[in-house]
């Protein structure tokens, strides 16, 4: 599937050919692709690094450790996983040992996660970490220093704003930053009552 091609597919489409990807070496060792899970006319749009053990079982992002603090980010701003929300990663297959994904692995499968922000239209983007930024915003920069910004994702002439923030699993191992990403997320609940505002009015 050209990336061309994948700009042109409908849900059902997209599902089956991210099943059937074969565009990067992740493909040899998934037990199934995890294209992502919730509201296809969310609002909100969480964008994670790739699947881990659990979620290539299971085939549904962020169900593992990392997942249940996800959970608990989304409820802390009046949020539900598929209410309104829907979440995917930056790669659809595990990387083995759940290594970073590499930079190659992310572009093939971009398109994926292109096609999937056209389809959702989300009024907001939040990205978990320095891998989603990368595939993303193609900012490799530090997270540190790309907190407390607004970033823009342009989809053909809409911008959407993004807010980015620490990767849950990265804060089960750093729970000081907790407080950061607690800011993040107030921030991320304000410019999303802003954007409804504007949008009502407009
Ligand atoms: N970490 C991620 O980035 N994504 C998942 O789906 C699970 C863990």
């Amino acid at each position: 599937q050209t990336s061309v091609g994948v700009a042109q597919l409908n849900w059902d489409e997209l599902r089956k050919s991210i099943a059937e990807c074969r565009a990067c070496g992740l493909c040899a060792q998934r037990k199934q692709a995890v294209p992502g899970v919730g509201d296809e006319q969310a609002s909100w749009l969480w964008i994670g690094e790739g699947p881990g053990a659990e979620e290539d079982a299971r085939g549904e992002p962020f169900v593992g450790q990392a997942g249940k603090l996800l959970d608990a980010m989304l409820a802390a701003i009046g949020l539900a996983r598929g209410d309104d929300v829907y979440i995917a990663n930056a790669v659809k297959c595990r990387p083995p040992g759940n290594r970073t994904p590499e930079t190659a692995e992310m572009a093939a499968c971009f398109p994926f996660l292109q096609r999937q922000i056209a389809l959702i239209q989300p009024k907001l983007i939040v990205l978990l970490g320095r891998a989603a930024v990368n595939s993303v915003l193609g900012d490799s920069g530090s997270l540190a220093g790309l907190r407390g910004k607004t970033a823009v994702y342009r989809d053909g002439d809409r911008e959407i704003p993004v807010v980015v923030t620490y990767h849950p699993a990265y804060l089960l191992r750093n729970l000081p930053d907790k407080a950061k990403a607690w800011e993040d997320l107030c921030r991320a609940r304000a410019l999303m009552k802003a954007v409804r505002e504007t949008q009502r009015l407009g």
